[in-house]
């Protein structure tokens, strides 16, 4: 098969920096100490007569405040030019009843970015919430590390101040619990920020092929086994989905096994608490194939379309260190999706892994295609449950937008899981439905199945094809198209991919028991 020209750029993920994740490192202590170049801290707005104090350390007073625009909202900040270092800037935490936990990790991000020419900076506003101290400790490392991400791997010149260290304060009886939230928050942005990589990383630049290696690097340095498959493996399996999306490709597909198990303190298995399986679409890159789409900013942001396999894979790389008691065994699916002289043709019937055959109408509804058969090899595990995630249409945002993602699934349990971890990690998410009497748009006239139904509930529709591949098996299905990028920085999420999936995955793997 002739290779893509597009090659002629060598530098793959897996041998970019990117993988040695940017130590940031992080002090918690009863005061910051000397060289700390930016110092955050706390103001309230005033409300009913009621004026909290402003820290002298400021120099500034409310009136000043007000005068320059700064009223302490939720939020806002104002950085205080001085002669002297250090610089401080005044952060405002909002009417005390705003001061969510979500709220403080926003706190934290705004903070950061304001703060983001300086390396090291120090943050003092977790006691203005009512939270315990490892919950604020971690709450802020994850906002300030989620909001100083940049891609910058392919730039000659980062025009940007990376961080270097981070400061929290706390009383001297929470100095231990903060740090281990600290060190917790940290293992969280880590991994959305490798997420983000994963998905800012050109198509060229990360392959099916790419991914598996970076897996199993990532695997070896994170407590977790992989297990890679390749073309002729798929067949060996019989993956026709997989391997019917791959038809157009001269790069090969991999389906990417990934499994965690739990292990006390030397390092010998532990009865799990249950056992969670995991499936992600990893389309590398999603032209439409035969069904291309057109050239407009959308096609573009196709390179992302892998951000659910992203998803998952980074969220392993937590498990280890957070000592998840469950075990999670994840499957990825990863192709691209391209037209060829030997691309899926419409009208093509390809054979699936658990014998359902299916009608291909439109090459584009490709994700549901190799979902399927992942689908099929979880349940073949026995899974307590299984929840998918995938960048799988463009009606999930046409319905929620791009700030909360969609979920659908065939039992309330497993749901209702991913609804919580998705509040704890203020990743939001929403239950659409199944609705069973739309499943005959699925119908086909010569196979069991196609690929697509009708113009409506485009999200459901995908949810119901799926449903045709999970048994009796718990699932949960979360639609990230909406949420995988967003245009512009806006809170914890940085320009670019949002990572959407990871914490809520590790959230979800923590706590899940059978
Ligand atoms: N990867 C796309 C969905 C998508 C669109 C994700 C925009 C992120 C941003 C998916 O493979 C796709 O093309 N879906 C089609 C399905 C249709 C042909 C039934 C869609 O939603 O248009
Ligand atoms: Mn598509
Ligand atoms: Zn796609």
């Amino acid at each position: 098969m002739p290779s893509r020209p597009t090659k002629l750029i060598p530098p793959t993920f897996s041998r970019t920096p990117s993988l040695d994740a940017e130590t940031v490192e992080l002090e918690v202590a009863i005061d910051f100490p000397e060289g700390v170049e930016a110092i955050g801290l706390a103001v309230a707005p005033a409300l009913d007569g009621v004026d909290d104090e402003i820290p002298a350390a400021l120099g500034l007073d409310r009136a000043a405040l007000t005068r320059a625009g700064f009223t302490g909202e939720l939020g806002q900040t104002l950085v205080i030019p001085s002669q002297d270092a250090p610089t401080f800037i005044a952060v405002g935490v909002g009417a005390p009843e705003k001061r969510t936990a979500a709220a403080l990790r926003d706190v934290a991000a705004a903070f950061a970015r304001a703060a983001s020419s300086f390396a090291t900076i120090g943050l003092d506003v977790a006691h203005a919430f009512d939270l315990d101290a490892a919950s604020a400790g971690q709450l802020v490392v994850e906002g300030a590390l989620l909001a100083r991400y940049r891609y910058t791997e392919l730039k000659r010149e980062a025009k940007r101040t990376p961080l270097v260290a981070l400061h929290l304060v706390a009383a001297g009886d929470d100095l231990a619990e903060t740090a281990t939230g600290a060190h917790r928050g940290e293992v969280l942005a880590r991994s959305a920020n490798l997420a983000r990589d994963l998905a800012n990383t050109p198509p060229g630049h990360l392959t099916a092929t790419d991914l598996g290696e970076v897996a199993q690097l990532l695997g070896a340095a994170n407590g977790f086994d992989v297990e890679v498959f390749d073309r002729d493996a798929l067949i060996e399996l019989g993956l026709g989905g997989l391997l019917g999306v791959n038809a157009g490709s001269v790069e090969e597909p991999r389906m990417i096994k990934l499994r965690y198990t739990p292990k006390d303190a030397d390092g010998s298995p532990v009865e799990p608490a249950g056992h969670l399986a995991l499936v992600g679409k990893g389309i590398m890159y999603d032209s439409g194939g035969i069904s291309l789409k057109p050239s407009d900013p959308s096609h573009a942001a196709m390179k992302m379309d892998m951000a659910g396999a992203g998803a998952i894979l980074s969220a392993m790389t937590a498990l280890d260190e957070l000592h998840c008691a469950s075990s999670v065994t994840a499957f990825l699916m990863c192709t691209d999706n391209m037209p060829s002289g030997s691309a899926t043709m419409l009208g093509d019937v390809l054979t699936f892994r658990n014998g359902t055959t299916v009608e291909i109408k439109n090459t584009d509804a490709e994700g549901r295609l190799v979902l399927a058969d992942g689908l099929s090899l979880a349940v073949e595990e026995g899974p307590d449950a299984i929840v998918d995630i995938a960048t799988l249409t463009g009606a999930a945002i046409m319905a929620l937008g791009t700030k909360t993602a969609a979920v659908h699934g065939t039992e309330q349990g497993i749901v209702d899981r991913t609804l919580a971890s998705a509040k704890a990690t203020d990743e939001q998410l929403w239950q659409l439905p199944l609705e069973r009497s739309y499943r005959k748009q699925l119908d086909s006239d010569v196979a069991d199945l196609a690929n697509i139904g009708g113009r409506y509930a485009g999200s459901t529709l995908a949810a119901l094809f799926l449903a045709e591949f999970v048994g009796d098996v718990p699932w949960a299905h979360l639609d990230i198209a909406g949420t995988m990028l967003v245009e512009s920085d806006e809170s914890w999420r940085s320009k670019g991919a949002t990572g959407y999936g990871t914490r809520l995955l590790v959230d979800l793997a923590l706590n899940f028991s059978a």
